[in-house]
């Protein structure tokens, strides 16, 4: 009975170390699509003050919808650098005190969600 136990215990770790390396294998792939700058970016924190900061609020007002078609692809901003340099003049112009991984991490969802610069 105890050896049944050991056995199903050992199955069960070799079980949950793999299932571990493929989680580290799909988290490196995925992170080699981010750029540098955005490399270890708080992305939870950058969603919730997303959210909590008016950036949603005026764009909407400026372009209805929920706010989204603000931000173009295609357009002037065509770089990770260029897009955390906007999210920054948008920090300092609107006075929001973000630090700057938070300005960081604000641009690295922006990037996943909108731009997808590599
Ligand atoms: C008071 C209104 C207002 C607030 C608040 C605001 N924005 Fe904006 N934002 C704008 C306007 C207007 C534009 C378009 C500027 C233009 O096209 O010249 C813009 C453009 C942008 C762009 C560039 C879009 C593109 O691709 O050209 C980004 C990125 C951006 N905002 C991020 C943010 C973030 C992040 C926040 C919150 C931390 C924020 N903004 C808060 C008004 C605002």
């Amino acid at each position: 009975m105890t050896r049944l136990l050991t056995q199903r215990a050992r199955a069960l770790a070799s079980a949950s170390a793999l299932a571990l390396t493929l989680l580290g294998l799909a988290s490196q792939l995925a992170s080699a699509q981010v750029p540098a700058i955005f490399e270890g970016a708080d992305l939870q924190l950058g969603a919730k003050l997303i959210a909590d900061s008016q950036c949603v609020a005026c764009h909407q007002r400026r372009v209805g919808g929920d706010g989204s078609a603000i931000y173009k692809p295609a357009g002037r901003i065509n770089s990770p650098g260029l897009l955390r340099g906007m999210v920054e003049q948008c920090n300092l112009e609107l006075n929001l005190t973000l630090f700057p991984e938070e300005v960081t991490a604000i641009s690295a969802v922006l990037n996943r969600d909108h731009y997808r610069f590599k």
